[in-house]
Formats: C-alpha cells, sequence, structure tokens
C-alpha cells in the first residue's frame, strides 16, 4: 500500500509567484520576508491542496507536526475566513509524531492541535487520530488506523496528502533524531523512539517510508536561531544519518519548504 502516483497540483496562487529566491535546496522553496506573510502562503497552499484532494478523491488526509512554529500557521486556518474554506468535515487529521506524556500535557502535541484547530474548525471526532505515545503498542495500534483509513483510497492513492514538518535547530524531523536507529526504517510507518537529550525522549513517530510516500511535504521553518542549520542543509555534506531532515525525499510528491527571511540569514 501507500504506492505513490504522479502529483497534481490542485490549484496555484498568485502570492507565491512574488516570493524571493531562496536557498538550494531539494525541491521548491518559498520565501517571504516576514514570518506573517509566510503564513498566508502555507495557509494558501494547504487550503488548495485539501480543496483539490476532496475533489479528487473524497477526502483530505492532513498530517500536522507540534513545535512551536506552526502554531501561528494553526491559529491562522482558524480565524481568517480564506481558510476556513478547508473542507474539514471531509479531513482526516493526523500527528506526524507524538511525545509520551498524557494527551492534555502542556508538551503533547496533540493538545496543541486539539487547542487551536479540533475544538475550532468543526472536524468529525472520528476523524481526528491523537497518537497515545503512552501505550506500548502505539507504533503498531497507529499504523493499523492509518492502513486502515488509507485503504479506503484505491490502491496507488492510499497515502498521506499533506504532512507538515518543522525543523529542529539540530536538523530534526518529526521525532526522527540524528543518529537513532528509525532513520533506517524502511518498512513500519510509524514506530517508537527513544531520543536522548531533547524535552520527553520517549516518542512515537511517522518514519521516512510513510513521510516520504506523501502528495506533498511541506517543512516551515521560521527565525534566525535555524538560519544556520537551513545553510547547512541547503550546503553542507552531512548525511541524514546526521541531519535527518536530508531523508525527506518525496517518491513521489512533492517537497516544498516555506522559509522566512530571518531562516534564510537574511532577518
Ligand atoms: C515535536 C515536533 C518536532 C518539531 C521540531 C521543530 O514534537 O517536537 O513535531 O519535529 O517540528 O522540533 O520545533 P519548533 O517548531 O518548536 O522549533
Amino acid at each position: 500500500m501507500i504506492r505513490p502516483k504522479p502529483t497534481e497540483t490542485p490549484e496555484t496562487y498568485e502570492l507565491e509567484k512574488a516570493a524571493p529566491a531562496g536557498p538550494p535546496l531539494p525541491g521548491k522553496v518559498v520565501v517571504a520576508e516576514t514570518a506573517d506573510a509566510l503564513i498566508d502562503l502555507v495557509a494558501a497552499e494547504m487550503v488548495a491542496q485539501a480543496k483539490g484532494c476532496v475533489r479528487h478523491y473524497g477526502d483530505f488526509q492532513l498530517a500536522l507536526s507540534g513545535g512551536t512554529t506552526p502554531q501561528p500557521l494553526y491559529e491562522r486556518l482558524m480565524y481568517d475566513p480564506d481558510c476556513r474554506a478547508i473542507p474539514w468535515p471531509r479531513t482526516q487529521l493526523w500527528l506526524v509524531d507524538e511525545r509520551a506524556v498524557p494527551l492534555d500535557d502542556k508538551r503533547s502535541n496533540f493538545r496543541l492541535i486539539r487547542e487551536t484547530i479540533v475544538e475550532h474548525s468543526g472536524i468529525p471526532k472520528q476523524q481526528v487520530h491523537p497518537i497515545d505515545a503512552q501505550s506500548e503498542t502505539a507504533d503498531r495500534d497507529y499504523e493499523s488506523q492509518l492502513r486502515e483509513v488509507l485503504q479506503w483510497r484505491e490502491r496507488g492513492e492510499d497515502r498521506l496528502d499533506f504532512v507538515l514538518l518543522g525543523m529542529g535547530s539540530d536538523g530534526h524531523i518529526a521525532s526522527l533524531f540524528p543518529f537513532n536507529d528509525v532513520l533506517q526504517e524502511t518498512r513500519h510507518l510509524v514506530r517508537r523512539v527513544t531520543a536522548s537529550g531533547v524535552e520527553v525522549p520517549q516518542r512515537v513517530t511517522m518514519t521516512f517510508p510513510l513521510i516520504n510516500a506523501a502528495r506533498m511535504i511541506a517543512v516551515l521553518v521560521t527565525g534566525s536561531a535555524k538560519a544556520a542549520m537551513i545553510k547547512r542543509v541547503a550546503t553542507g555534506p552531512e548525511s541524514a544519518e546526521v541531519l535527518p531532515i536530508k531523508g525527506i525525499k518525496p517518491v513521489d510528491g512533492e517537497l516544498k519548504w516555506f522559509l522566512d527571511a530571518a531562516a534564510c540569514g537574511r532577518g
């Protein structure tokens, strides 16, 4: 399952054409002068993808990350009338990763997503898929849930449509941290991981095989604290073992980086 098919861009939008050039990262790079303007671009992309997928497939499979960077995006999705066009009743909402804490803990990624999106979007409860990362079987359970829902699609279309990733200043994405053996995973879609030196070392994460099969992978990075890492990712020789973000290689999908000027070293 999850065999990708050629990507279609359901809709285009005007704002993107005006974006200044960015660093030489693989895929498409979208740059905005401010984080605020960037949020508009990501939101517009998400709305376009969501509407296009619902038109083509009848639903929209969306996977969201936690962390601090996407919070203003999630808020914008709720209060900006243009973003309200996301067809939430047809959306399946997944978590890219979760920390092994109760779902109402302030460190839980689901808590952020519940408070900013779930409670305000009108998305049906059964279409929201938190990860119970405290459970021993969380990885297997989540993988089963994903397979069950994605198999409603015809073969070849059974993949995530839009995966939103943030990047840590060590180059991690999801809970795929440098030198962790989960980086070598080729079969499982979801894995439990133990990461060292991070807040809540026990986590559950989507793996490269699942993320790289997605129709669109959007990486959202803002702020000057990430500029050095963006430069390294764009121009350095390191492998995905050292900088996990380099392991993002869509099999047959699209990779788009959304960067503000500060993350490009111009702020
Ligand atoms: C998590 C995230 C993680 C995050 C990066 C960036 O659970 O921590 O899913 O991968 O996206 O660490 O985090 P910030 O946006 O807070 O810098």
